[in-house]
């Protein structure tokens, strides 16, 4: 097992696919951004296509951000070498031969469901590994939104804490996501070499208000909370309301069963600061413009009193002279954590014996 502290600085596991934006924010502008401690200029080419390189001259390092651009390659803005989009010098406007070491960093992207992803690890292993898959993203009867995001002043290991504890919706989001039962119902967990679930059945109880008008049916809810988290930290939260009744693990495909699926992508900005990006996908009204706006503003209300609750909590932890406890709720992030802390302990082996 190892004993990595997960909360030092640059310690991510760098071979996965992290949503470094949404598409539309990435045009024909360079945009500086920082993810996972290193500093990336994003733009692209006249083609659309996407281009992430170390934002870094190799000279005296002056970001790249800070030049122009010139159709698909970049410029400096001191000496004016130029770098194409997979990060090699083209020109070295100040003399005639363009030095062997003038590279910087190409890191793989790709658009998918409208957001940009970036390969953080070996480029070579970009391919070998798909991005998530969205079910059912292309089926007529679902609806993908096309998410929002947040930034959050806390370490991303406090959001995935809080996106595999369902039991926090009866107090942080009281008038949203909270219901009778949320408190005290017991949580089963399962755990893979993915990630964890916590999850559980609430039977017979009236839907929260977030999903009241949103369900098929009146009356009282048998209800599952399903919180995933998947390395290196894609939270899945599975929601499903079924007349009561009809509901647990055996729950059918009745058309007045409801789901919801909210994914939930983590990308580190560093040890302090957390970009937040997520969508929502249902089974129903897939036509109606303005119940997605109503569940898009509802939803980010909600992940706005998460992240209140989590930038305290990131200050309160830094606090070592008064101790802090582990309650029974925590078993599934502790899991977590540990499965994380192997992953990227492995890949370090990895890496140093190339
Ligand atoms: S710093 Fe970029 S060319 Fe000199
Ligand atoms: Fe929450």
């Amino acid at each position: 097992m190892s004993n990595l502290d997960l909360t030092a600085p640059g310690t991510y596991l760098r071979n996965c696919w992290y949503v470094a934006s949404a598409s539309r924010e990435v045009r024909r502008q360079m945009r500086a951004v920082r993810l996972l401690d290193e500093a990336i200029v994003l733009y692209r080419r006249e083609d659309g296509s996407p281009v992430a390189l170390e934002d870094a001259c190799p000279h005296r390092k002056l970001p790249l951000s800070m030049g122009r651009l010139k159709g698909d390659a970049i410029e400096c803005g001191y000496h004016g070498l130029t770098f194409d989009g997979c990060g090699q010098c083209i020109e070295a406007p100040t003399q005639q031969r363009i030095p062997a070491a003038a590279k910087v960093h190409s890191y793989p992207v790709q658009d998918r469901y409208g957001l940009l992803w970036i390969w953080m690890g070996e480029p070579q292993q970009a391919a070998q590994t798909p991005i998530i898959e969205i079910d059912n993203h292309d089926h007529p009867d679902w609806h993908l939104t096309q998410g929002d995001s947040l930034l959050c002043k806390s370490h991303y290991l406090w959001l995935v804490d809080n996106l595999l504890d369902p039991s926090h919706v009866a107090w942080v989001h009281r008038n949203t996501f909270a219901a009778s039962g949320t408190e005290d119902t017991p949580m089963q967990l399962h755990a893979s070499e993915q990630g964890v679930v916590c999850s559980r059945w609430i039977f017979g109880k009236p839907p929260p208000p977030f999903y009241a008008p949103l369900v098929k049916f009146e009356g009282p809810a048998d209800r599952l909370q399903h919180y995933e988290v998947r390395l290196p930290s894609t939270a899945i939260n599975r929601s499903i309301f079924a007349p009561a009744g009809m509901g647990g693990p055996q729950v059918g495909d009745d058309p007045r069963v409801y789901r919801m699926v909210s994914y939930n992508f983590l990308t580190p900005i560093d040890e302090q600061t957390t970009l937040y990006f997520w969508l929502q996908h249902r089974n129903t009204d897939a036509h109606d413009p303005a119940l997605t706006e109503r569940i898009a503003a509802g939803a980010k209300a909600a992940f706005e009193e998460d992240r209140v609750v989590l930038e305290a909590v990131h200050q309160g932890m830094k606090n070592p002279r008064t101790p802090n406890i582990g309650l029974l709720l925590d078993t599934g992030a502790a899991r977590f954590r540990r499965t994380l802390a192997e992953r990227i302990a492995a890949e370090r082996i990895q890496a140093a014996g190339r």
